[in-house]
């Protein structure tokens, strides 16, 4: 249904006014009586095998959606309905914010890439409030939360606090964003001080509450090795739960200069940074800290690769745009069990084959939506 009737009016359209498009088909697929169920028979794989237990909370399958799709809580039902093991909604900030000016998402099909500078554009808490309070059964959903553009970084931490508070109650679990769509505060964001002056108070928080909430924290692939390590030992010395890695790349193959204009760059080109950052993060972690993995998640292939790297769950973001919800179909049946393979224990990734990764994906004309 996607691939032949959606996909093709989706690229006649902006970015964002196709995002728009799609968040309110699910909405209305979302009330009309079966229209969930509908979803769960066209896309959704089930199979004890794809199940995990992750921070303390069970997962259906290990594939979520990553922050960036359902910004505001608003469908997050109708994504697990269609399969979904979990679903990062926002990132959100406490009040709302239209984020950067437009043109700020473009697509670059030859690179199987989408360089966004969205600016965290979300409607703010008390609307995330409105969507998530009536509970999300059967999905697991956590809140990516970062503090508004217009606080100054030292009061950050008051508005990320703000948001754990009064969203606590309502999700799974959090993760703090530190990779955020300016390439000039990376090495702030970053620092050790400023990560723990974010955490602490949640941690705080936290130990006064009847129910835990992991908190995850997402980082930026741009990071050097050392600073992976850095970020790794936080991890380990404080009760920090897991880290997000990664997001999208402010290096690429464009120079430094245009690298603002674009913004972060997504798909394809992060794929093997992002598994790196995994596998580093994994090894000096000693395995015992859950990671999801984040970046290039093309296809069966590299969400395998994700996975035997040390990733515990993997999130798909640009390739579910490019190639719309069969690819979690497509991902979640190369993570059964081969016929053959199929004796107890057998819970890991498989090696890939070549069906389990047929090419889906047409050769596009590049389409800037600047040019559009
Ligand atoms: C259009 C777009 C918007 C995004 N918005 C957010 C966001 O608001 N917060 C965030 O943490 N990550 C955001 N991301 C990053 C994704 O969550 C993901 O971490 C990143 O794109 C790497 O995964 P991918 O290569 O599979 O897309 C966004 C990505 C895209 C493409």
């Amino acid at each position: 249904m996607f691939r032949y009737l959606l996909q093709p009016l989706l690229q006649l359209l902006r970015f964002e006014q196709a995002h728009r498009l799609v968040v309110l088909l699910l909405r209305v697929i979302g009330l009309i009586p079966g229209g969930r169920w509908l979803l769960g028979r066209c896309y959704a794989v089930e199979h004890p095998s794809l199940e995990r237990e992750v921070f303390g909370v069970k997962f259906r399958n290990p594939i979520g959606v990553a922050a960036g799709i359902d910004r505001n809580g608003e469908i997050c039902k109708e994504l697990g309905a269609m399969g979904f093991g979990f679903v990062e909604v926002g990132t959100l900030t406490p009040h709302g914010q239209s984020g950067n000016p437009t043109p700020r998402v473009f697509r670059s099909d030859d690179e199987r890439s989408i360089r966004h500078r969205v600016g965290h554009a979300n409607r703010g808490l008390q609307s995330a409030i409105r969507h998530l309070r009536h509970g999300h059964p059967g999905v697991v959903v956590g809140c990516n939360l970062a503090c508004n553009a217009s606080t100054p970084a030292e009061e950050a931490p008051k508005d990320v606090l703000k948001l754990f508070r009064n969203l606590y109650q309502y999700v799974d679990y959090f993760t703090v964003n530190v990779s955020g769509d300016d390439v000039q505060n990376e090495q702030l964001t970053h620092s050790e001080a400023y990560i723990r002056a974010l955490l602490e108070p949640l941690f705080d928080f936290r130990r006064g509450q009847n129910q835990y909430r992991p908190i995850l924290l997402k980082i930026s692939p741009d990071l050097t090795d050392e600073e992976v390590d850095r970020i790794t030992d936080i991890l380990i010395a404080t009760p920090l739960d897991g880290i997000v890695a990664t997001n999208g790349s402010f290096h690429d193959t464009v120079h430094l200069s245009a690298q603002r204009k674009a913004g972060r760059v997504s798909g394809a080109p992060v794929t093997e940074r992002s598994i790196a950052i995994v596998r580093r993060i994994h090894e000096r972690s000693g395995g015992t800290y859950p990671i999801i993995g984040s970046g290039g998640m093309m296809g069966p292939e590299e969400v395998q690769a994700m996975l035997a790297a040390g990733a515990d769950l993997v999130q798909l973001c640009t390739g579910l745009i490019y190639q719309g919800p069969k690819l979690l179909t497509r991902v979640c049946e190369s993570l059964l069990p081969q016929p053959e393979e199929a004796q107890p224990e057998e819970n890991q990734a498989q090696e890939p084959t070549a069906e389990a990764y047929p090419s889906e994906n047409q050769s596009q004309t590049s389409t800037e939506e600047a040019a559009s």
